[in-house]
């Protein structure tokens, strides 16, 4: 009695570790922002997680990374990372979210990272998915890609017992959205837009009360899915996904990534399951993270790790001394 043990999983010394791989991204991208250098920063973050990554006790695989090893140098689809002992684990990266916000020095940019037992993520081609998710706390399928617009933000007001003009939907402000904000609209909810980082976009939803914000709606990146996928693993709530091809391409992409049935919809069993571990740290100020500070040869950051076998979430606030020495540009 009181002796139980969580299901064992990942080591759970990784959520330190992995933290400290986001935070050096984050301090590497963190130089270059509003510099408008989108490919700068974010080749900046990749090298710093890739070096970083080097230094884990763990033997990992890049499933959902800077590309495929033909089109990206470092932190390819296939790559073993680590020091090359420890447990097989699989990993998802997204060293640099927002590179456009981090150009420009916009708010929520965030260095992204998330590594579960090997096989415990979907391996995502690159291309669009169509997702929704919300927080926890509502039954089962109480929203479904395969509703309409309407009749989810209708169906998410009655399962939380409010009148739908209190429902909010947050959606990547994209042309290729249109009809969709304007059926949440026509369905009386209202829509908060974000440029990009759907990410955030996601995880904002899982906290309706402090954020505002019920139900994230849209099509973005296939592996910010994933990743997102990972952090709903450790707060809780529900996620689907379905690829969007655009042409054939990408669809052969998808069927040698092992996804025979390019309509199939994922859930979050399907994009994330077993132990996961999910990490970022803000890059510039956002309401999820505080971004990077520098001041004189030190640098702060603001960190949430996750772990999904025992739904700790914890925030770290780091203060680096020496930073110019500890993250070479
Ligand atoms: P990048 O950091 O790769 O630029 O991704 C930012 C992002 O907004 C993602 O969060 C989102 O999934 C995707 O781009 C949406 O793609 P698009 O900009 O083509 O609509």
């Amino acid at each position: 009695m009181g002796n139980e043990q969580i299901s064992t999983g990942l080591d759970r010394v990784l959520v330190l570790e992995v933290a400290r791989v986001t935070e050096a991204a984050a301090i590497a991208a963190a130089r270059l922002r509003g510099r408008g250098n989108e490919k700068a920063a974010d080749k900046a973050a990749v090298d710093a997680m890739r070096r970083e990554l080097a230094t884990l006790n763990i033997r990992g695989t890049v499933v959902i990374g800077e590309g495929e090893m033909d089109e990206a140098p470092m932190l390819y689809i296939g790559e073993k990372v680590g020091a090359g002992t420890g447990p097989q684990v699989d990993i998802a990266v997204d060293p640099l979210e927002g590179t456009t916000i981090c150009a420009k020095s916009m708010p929520n940019a965030l260095a992204v990272l998330a590594i579960s037992e090997k096989g415990g993520l979907l391996h995502a081609p690159d291309m669009y998915m169509d997702k929704i998710a919300i927080g926890p706390g509502y039954p089962d399928g109480i929203v479904d890609l395969d509703k309409s617009p309407g009749e989810n933000v209708k169906a998410l007001a009655a399962a939380k017992g409010v009148p739908v003009p209190e429902i909010t939907a947050c959606i990547l402000d994209r042309p290729r959205h249109a009809e969709l904000i304007k059926a949440v609209r026509e369905a009386g909810a209202s829509v908060r837009l974000i440029p990009d980082g759907d990410i955030a976009g996601v995880i904002w939803c899982l906290d309706p009360k402090e954020t505002g914000i019920d139900i994230y709606l849209g099509s973005g990146g296939a592996p910010e899915g994933v990743l997102a996928a990972a952090a709903i693993r450790c707060i809780g709530g529900q996620i689907q996904g379905r690829l969007r091809p655009s042409n054939d391409d990408e669809r052969n992409r998808a069927a040698k990534m092992g996804i025979a049935d390019i309509n199939r919809k994922f859930n979050l069993e399907d994009m994330a399951k077993g132990d996961v571990i999910f990490s970022a740290t803000g890059v510039t100020d956002g309401s999820l993270l505080d971004g990077v500070r520098f001041r004189g040869d030190f640098a702060e950051t603001e960190t949430v790790v996750m772990r999904g076998a025992s739904g700790t979430v914890r925030r770290i606030k780091s203060t680096f001394r020496d930073a110019g020495h500890r993250f070479p540009a």
